[in-house]
């Protein structure tokens, strides 16, 4: 036991115990036991079972781990509560104060918070068409329009949280919402504006929603009008409106049993007013039943020195004041001082680095002290940001305006400083002291001339000016025995001026590209006002943050004038030298940033100044001086509401929601391990391309905890893998082909310890040369074997060479990659049976039917002792659906080995290095056109980085090629395709599959087009639109086209031609900012693509064909020789009427079916159709058990499934249930039904989706099939279909064992699942039927009862295929897709010419999604697909050591976390987000109308990225350049401050500069 200590007790004696080290969690009293300093708060919460907290990312980035901490502030004197990472807090950081969790704030049992969740009265339901299993009953059209934050008061009595705004899919990061805002509602005295709510949720990420939703929920907590505040009367509140337990406002949480809601509606009724009550501290008697209370004894407790211990010899102290900590010091000189951990965590957990002793100097009072002088500020070295930030507020408030420049700037650095988590908890010191060159704070010291104040180990204290702190890189001006006492921020003078600036590629928490501070004090002499003295300091130029010297001598005594920023400039040139290979890479845009920002501030001051003179500067330069100012979010959603039944067309809530708000759900890191269960960390490979040599396990074996080092020997079963093509080994043998390849894997007790002894294994490589590019694959004719497609429409070389083309152009497209970032890792728990006969797994995948076959083959295990069970997934978007199956294997070996659980969860930059990326891709193209803009020809070469293996990388080309038109008719095209061998992992499927990467291509050239005709892009988009009937290039003719009315109804919505004279206009005034709109369409074909269905249809004879009769069509040329082999190979005794017949049927088959085949070959295209499996189960209470193959990953997938469930039932949808999805329930499946004379036959040929190689499983309804003629069949159709193993199931047997689920992917699954689930419950409908005529039952349970009791078989099967499709390569010809989804996005930007800072003013989306069978859930995917594609198309940048990036190692990803890669957060949110349905077409070709969602609305946000290069346009236009010029998505601030060209970027570059990208 470690040591607490009384505040008396001074002396620190290492080993001596006292009191225990508490905690309190939700109210628990917990004793902390010695030894875990090495443990994180959050680490220790999912320990003790509290799962709901998350680890998304280890290192402050993401806020899934945010709880809320409380104590007593002993400065303030009051309690506090704040957010904080748990994942950043060392346990011990925290002793003696309260946390609270999500599970503490509210749960399904003992009811939820406001925040997490509020029951809403009906929405008003306007006139209406309302469809009842199909009938109109109605015929007025219902449409529920809502217009969210547009009209306050209907906000505010809206009363939506979380859960019931749809702010929760895949729910991983729902709690750390929940608790950035209830930790904001409780340390709130005053209920938060809607500003404070956006900058407390700053950071925390979500993948899924799109932030609308989540916004939405909580502004209602925001106060928006006084009167709630104040002195509303009862009377004023709508009847049944409550008030807010935490907020004091109206809401509507109702629970009865909820004291806060009776009591404050007396409270209001009896004093007029309403009181916020949560943030009152101690009194529990005013928090309702549910708020947990500041725990007494915590009160009572005074804060005591603390000694423990951890790991590895590991020593905390908690010295309580100055004297212990300069005695501990003095003992300790290398101890590491630690207040938020922000820095010292990051650099322990993710760099590896080992400190012995770490000393939290948290509570030392004199680290504390903010102390406001005469002549400045006086800020303790462990003043954490958030208080600073309010003290600078204050003092902004209450002194005179020419004394608190500086704090103004402070101001408005530390807003953009990190999220609320980080500042809650990073003080001023760990910032100074760290020394990073990119700190934001540290150029603002230096610039406005603070001064350090340092104390020795004696006491003695020095001051020091901040200008000459820093010595080099992370190196300060400090001895091992000095620690940073204070900070004395000066006030500033009249004309001292100081300012902050940041560019960073994310405004909101990211860290800067280059920042700066800058100061002048200016004198009056005469007319004249001259430099007295200034500082200019930028951040990100060099290893420290840098003074810019000569610029500074420069300025001092010259007047403040043009002559002044001319001659400053150039001396700044020769200050910031930056290396053309320099770490961080951008250094042409660094560069240019360091003049902007000069040039800003000189046009600052002199706005400054000018109050009082005339600078002569003309009004639109004031521009660049204009702050970033967001308003709130607008969001506005219009759909109708098509019901049909009980609950098909409603906007249902997410089913898991409620668990998910509370943290109650699962995901498959929750899964609780038994104590003998082991963690797993992979060995990975270092090198790009390399021999191994040797592998030295021996320091590895000797690691603590260790259990176990397995390697490719080491595999029981196959060490080969692969979804499609077996290219992979599990475990390398010989070579490694990419960094980050999988060597082997390590097991020990806890995940720290595999990881440590994983990093113990030696390798010695010998290196190959390594191909880092397309480029490269492409010089090297590094391609994957047959791997090459072409698709042809037309003659494209007649068409160019006919001379009717007016114009012929050609170009290249970079299209960049995009990293998954779902925000649950990758994680599997894998367990044996039976001492190993049986393996189980828990997944987190998209495809659980891909993790059991690979565990299957890599164990050497049948398919059926596998079995791989998947409740939920936190975010999937397709890295989860071939890239987590490996991770599964990879655990399964030491699990099957061992006969142990064993788990492996990826940390975040593992998982981002090692499971692939959307596919970068190149696009060459020449495209022929009239002068009017018509399209003639296309000829365009496409190339994908598959990384090295083939994964899925050819069907993700396919869709390319096949969505290379996007919507424009075009009568010659030619698309050659190539999939690349590259050194990198293997890249994957990602939302879109493709289909983005080739439209975006499309994209360029329509607008490449524009600028070479003069016209606007949308001209030239509109007169090639495709429409009913059009032929595509691959022969599919398009039926019940939306695309021209939906957008007409877009364009007359966003008044495009108002918007662009609008843009023009602002531009015209405004010479350093530019605004930029553009529309843009999109087809989406929904089916899948993939290549084994084309396997399918060539292995397949055309036996089944001609009797076929249901929609599941084969169609193929007809291969005689096999179906001849067939007939030969097959006995076809008298007694065995099967084979005969099939002899009969393929003999006549050849003679006469075949002909007529190729004839219907010609028309539909070959194929097969892909199909759903379903399990439904009726019970006798009348409640319904589905079970399905497609894998909930936030998207709703089961919530529409029970919506279909439910209406079909005409039950209420609380009475279905969604089970998990599990590999030995349902599975995919294909359905061909034959009539073979007058018998019918149903044939289920389940496969897995995209695997080539597939087992086999058959139904066979009728009873002829008994006797030995079923293992003819059996026979039969394995050499038939080419598969090894067949497994038949008879009518009446069981259907239980049926493998091969398919990934959950291609937006297709509820069109599959919805269709399978209907099936299966029509089928009970049928059997009840009889029953349900016979009696009147006053319910479905007694319906249900009854019919059991008569011996009904109330469970069926129900499986679904996509009819019609199939697409033939060697042809050209097919359809492969069932249908399309239309939609349209305009958007319109500004962007800052000088930094290339950006962001969306307006975003408006059209799609056309049939009949929704839930609306909500619909337009959560198109708002989270489209900030999803605003991130690729703007934002995501990866950057790989390849020949663009020589300062990061080659082959490795430099961006493998939230820190370094930026997806969009809250901030990125455009300010007007509408999202509407088009009204009024049902779509004939998927379930109840409806159309698939999930992908589609991804590309529209290339709209962002042609109104950003619109933008761009203009403002090179202002310098006289009108030539068009190439930009790479993502248009980060590099890519559009670069292409914006003027006098300062002109220094560095070419007009022709392209900054670097990794393809
Ligand atoms: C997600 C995330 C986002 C971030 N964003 C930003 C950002 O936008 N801008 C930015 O500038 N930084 C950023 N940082 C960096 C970090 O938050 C800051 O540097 C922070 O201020 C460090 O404070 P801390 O209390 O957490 O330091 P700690 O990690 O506790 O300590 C940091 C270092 O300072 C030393 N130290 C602390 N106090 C003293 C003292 N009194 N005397 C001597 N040495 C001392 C410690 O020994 C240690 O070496 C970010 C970090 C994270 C994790
Ligand atoms: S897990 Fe803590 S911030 Fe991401
Ligand atoms: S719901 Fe936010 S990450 Fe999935």
């Amino acid at each position: 036991m470690g040591s607490l200590k009384n505040e008396e007790e001074m002396e620190p004696i290492e080993g001596e115990s006292s009191k225990d080290a508490v905690l309190y969690v939700n109210g628990i009293r917990r004793v902390l036991p010695d030894g875990l300093a090495h443990l994180t708060l959050l680490e220790y919460l999912r320990d003790i079972g509290l799962t709901g907290t998350k680890l998304g990312c280890g290192e402050g980035g993401c806020g899934a781990c945010t709880i809320m901490v409380s104590h007593y502030n002993e400065v303030l004197k009051k309690y506090v509560h704040y957010a904080v990472n748990a994942c950043l807090a060392p346990l011990y950081s925290v002793e003696g104060m309260h946390i609270i969790t999500v599970e503490g704030v509210g749960n399904r049992k003992t009811g939820l918070h406001p925040v997490q969740f509020t029951e809403m009265q009906a929405m008003p339901l306007r006139s209406g068409m309302l469809c009842v299993n199909g009938s109109r009953e109605s015929q007025s059209s219902l449409i529920y329009k809502r217009l969210c934050l547009l009209d306050k008061l209907s906000r505010t009595l809206q009363h939506e949280s979380l859960a019931r705004s749809h702010g929760s899919q895949c729910g991983f990061c729902t709690p750390g919402f929940i608790m950035s805002m209830y930790a904001l509602l409780r340390s709130s005295e005053l209920p938060p504006t809607e500003e404070q709510i956006e900058e407390c949720l700053a950071g925390n990420l979500c993948r899924c929603t799109g932030y609308r939703p989540i916004i939405d929920a909580f502004q209602v907590f925001a106060k928006t009008d006084d009167a709630f505040y104040t002195n509303t009367s009862s009377s004023d509140l709508q009847s049944g409106d409550f008030l807010c337990p935490s907020t004091g406002k109206p809401c509507s949480c109702k629970s009865k049993s909820l004291n806060g809601a009776e009591t404050c509606k007396k409270s209001t009724a009896n004093e007029n007013k309403y009181e916020p009550v949560s943030y009152s501290e101690v009194d529990g008697s005013t928090y309702t039943d549910k708020e947990l209370i500041f725990p007494p004894e915590l009160l009572l407790r005074k804060l005591t020195p603390l000694y423990l211990n951890g790991f590895g010899g590991l020593k905390w102290f908690r010295p309580l004041k100055i004297q212990h900590l300069l005695e501990l010091k003095a003992k300790f000189p290398d101890a590491k001082l630690v207040v938020g951990n922000t820095e010292v965590g990051i650099e322990m957990r993710l760099k590896r680095i080992q400190y012995k002793v770490l000393i939290s100097v948290a509570h030392v009072p004199e680290l504390n002290v903010l102390h406001v002088k005469d002549d400045g500020l006086e800020i303790g070295a462990a003043v954490r940001l958030t208080e600073l930030l309010q003290m600078f507020r204050k003092v902004v408030n209450e002194r005179a305006a020419h004394e608190t420049s500086s704090c103004k700037a402070f101001i408005e650095q530390i807003k953009w400083f990190a999220g609320t988590q980080i500042k809650n908890v990073a003080c001023v010191g760990g910032n100074i002291c760290t020394a990073s060159p990119i700190s934001d704070l540290n150029p603002l010291w230096m610039a406005a001339g603070a001064k350090f104040q340092i104390i020795d180990c004696k006491g003695n204290i020095r001051t020091i000016m901040a200008e000459n702190f820093f010595l080099g890189y992370r190196k300060v001006d400090l001895t091992s025995g000095e620690i940073l006492l204070s900070i004395f921020l000066p006030w500033t003078r009249p004309f001292e001026y100081v300012k902050e600036f940041k560019q960073a590629h994310r405004r909101d928490d990211d860290i800067a590209i280059v920042n700066a501070g800058m100061r002048v004090f200016l004198e009056e002499k005469g007319e004249d006002l001259v430099v007295s003295d200034a500082l200019i300091v930028y951040g990100g130029v060099a290893p420290l943050s840098l003074s810019a010297v000569k610029t500074k001598e420069f300025i001092i005594g010259k007047n403040w004038d043009q002559e002044l920023l001319q001659g400053a400039l150039k001396f700044l040139e020769t200050d910031i030298f930056l290396k053309e290979d320099a770490p961080g890479g951008m250094v042409e845009f660094r560069k240019s940033l360091t003049l902007s920002f000069f040039f800003k501030f000189f046009l600052w001051v002199s706005q400054q100044i000018c109050m009082k003179k005339s600078t002569g500067i003309p009004l639109s330069y004031l521009s660049a001086t204009q702050p970033f100012q967001r308003p709130s979010i607008m969001g506005n959603q219009d759909y109708e509401i098509r019901k049909h039944g009980t609950s098909v067309g409603s906007p249902e809530i997410h089913l898991s929601s409620r668990l998910q708000v509370t943290g109650e759900a699962e995901y498959a890191d929750d899964t609780p391990m038994p104590s003998s269960g082991l963690h797993a960390a992979l060995v990975l490979s270092r090198k790009p391309h390399a021999k191994i040599l040797s592998i030295d396990d021996s320091e590895a074996k000797s690691s603590p905890g260790f259990a176990g080092i397995f390697l490719a020997k080491d595999v029981p079963g196959d060490n080969h893998i692969g979804p499609i093509t077996h290219d992979e080994e599990l475990f390398a043998t010989q070579y490694v082909t990419c960094v980050g390849q999988v060597i082997g894997v390590v097991a020990a007790d806890t995940h720290e310890n595999a990881k440590l002894a994983a990093a113990k294994v030696v390798i010695e490589y010998e290196e190959l040369p390594a191909i880092l590019s397309i480029q490269e694959a492409v010089d090297a004719k590094s391609f994957h074997p047959n791997s090459e497609k072409c698709l042809k429409k037309g003659d494209v070389d007649l068409c160019f060479q006919s001379g009717q083309c007016d114009k012929i152009i050609d170009g290249e497209v970079h299209v960049g990659g995009q990293e998954h970032f779902y925000l649950e890792p990758q994680s599997s728990l894998v367990w044996t049976m039976d001492s190993g006969s049986e393996v189980h797994m828990i997944s987190s995948t998209q495809a659980p039917q891909k993790h059991q076959k690979y565990v299957a083959q890599v164990l050497g295990l049948p398919m059926s002792k596998v079995v791989c069970k998947t409740k939920r997934i936190g975010g999937g978007f397709g890295g989860k659906e071939t890239r987590s199956a490996f991770i599964a294997a990879a655990a399964s070996v030491p699990s099957y080995l061992l006969n142990r659980s064993v788990k492996l969860t990826l940390d975040r930059d593992v998982d981002m290095m090692i499971t692939g990326q959307r596919h970068t891709f190149l696009g060459k193209y020449k495209v022929g056109f009239t002068k009017e803009g018509r399209l003639l020809a296309l000829d365009l070469e496409i190339y994908n980085n598959a990384g090295n293996s083939l994964d899925l990388s050819l069907a993700v080309l396919e869709r390319a090629m096949f969505h290379s038109d996007n919507v424009y008719e075009i009568p010659n095209i030619r698309i050659l395709g190539r999939v690349c061998f590259t050194n990198f992992p293997s890249h994957t499927a990602f939302r879109g599959f493709g289909g983005p990467q080739g439209m975006l291509i499309a994209e360029n050239w329509i607008q490449k087009i524009a600028v070479e005709l003069n016209k606007n892009p949308e001209e030239i988009r509109e007169i090639n639109f495709q429409g009913e009937g059009s032929i595509l290039h691959y022969s599919q003719q398009l039926q019940y086209c939306t695309l021209g009315q939906l957008w007409n109804e877009l364009k007359l919505s966003s008044d495009l031609l108002r918007a662009r004279e609008d843009a023009k206009q602002f531009n015209l005034q405004n010479r350093w900012k530019k605004r930029g709109v553009a529309m843009v369409p999109t087809k989406f074909g929904i089916s899948f693509t993939t290549k084994f269905m084309n396997q399918i249809k060539l292995i397949l004879p055309h036996l089944f064909l001609w009797v076929i009769k249901c929609n599941a069509i084969l169609h193929n040329e007809v291969d005689v020789s096999l179906v001849k082999k067939l007939v030969m190979g097959i006995g076809c005794g008298a007694d065995n009427p099967l084979p005969s017949m099939v002899a009969r049927l393929l003999l006549h088959h050849i003679m006469v079916v075949a002909p007529l085949v190729e004839m219907m070959a010609n028309c539909h295209g070959p194929g097969v159709a892909v199909g759903a499996g379903a399990l439904v189960h009726v019970y006798t209470d009348g409640t319904v058990l589905v079970t399905h193959g497609g894998v909930e990953m936030g998207q709703g997938l089961h919530t529409k499934v029970a919506q279909v469930a439910a209406s079909a039932f005409n039950i209420p949808l609380s009475s279905v249930f969604i089970s998990e999805t599990s590999t030995d329930k349902v599975l995919r499946y294909c359905k061909l039904e034959l009539d073979i004379t007058a018998v019918s036959v149903t044939l289920e040929l389940s496969v897995g989706c995209s695997c080539m190689e597939f087992d086999c499983s058959v139904q066979i309804k009728s009873s002829i099939w008994h006797g030995p003629c079923v293992c003819d069949f059996s026979f039969l159709l394995c050499s038939v279909l080419g598969v090894g193993r067949l497994k038949l199931h008879m009518e009446d047997g069981l259907m239980q064992d049926v493998p091969n689920t398919s990934p959950t992917a291609a937006s297709a699954s509820s069109d599959l699942y919805g269709a399978a689930v209907l099936d299966a419950c029509e089928q009970i409908k049928a059997r009840m039927e009889p029953v349900a005529l016979k009696h009147n039952f006053s319910s479905f349970a007694e319906l249900a009862g009854a019919c059991y009791m008569q011996r009904i078989d109330l469970s069926a099967h129900g499986f679904y295929i996509t009819p019609d499709i199939g697409f033939d390569w060697t042809t050209c010809k097919g359809n492969p897709f069932n249908y399309y989804t239309y939609g349209a996005a305009f958007a319109e930007v500004e962007i800052d010419t000088l930094t290339g800072d950006f962001h969306t003013r307006t975003a408006n989306i059209i799609l056309d999604l049939g009949y929704s069978i839930n609306p909500a859930i619909d337009v959560g995917q198109i708002e989270g697909a489209f900030i999803q594609g605003l991130g690729w198309v703007a934002m995501e940048e990866l950057k790989w050591g390849d020949a663009a990036h020589k300062w990061i190692p080659p082959g490795c990803l430099y961006t493998s976390g939230p820190g370094s890669y930026k997806i969009p957060s809250m901030n990125d949110v455009p300010f007007k987000f509408s999202v509407s349905l088009l009204k009024g077409h049902p779509n004939v070709k998927a379930i109840h109308s409806s159309k698939a969602v999930g992908e589609p609305p991804f590309f529209l946000a290339s709209a962002v990225f042609f109104a950003i290069k619109d933008a761009i346009i203009a403002a090179r236009a202002e310098v006289g350049h009108h030539e068009w010029f190439p930009l790479s998505n993502p248009a980060t601030p590099e890519r559009i401050r670069m292409a914006c060209l003027d006098e300062f970027s002109s220094r560095f570059i070419d007009s022709d500069f392209r900054p670097k990208l990794s393809v």
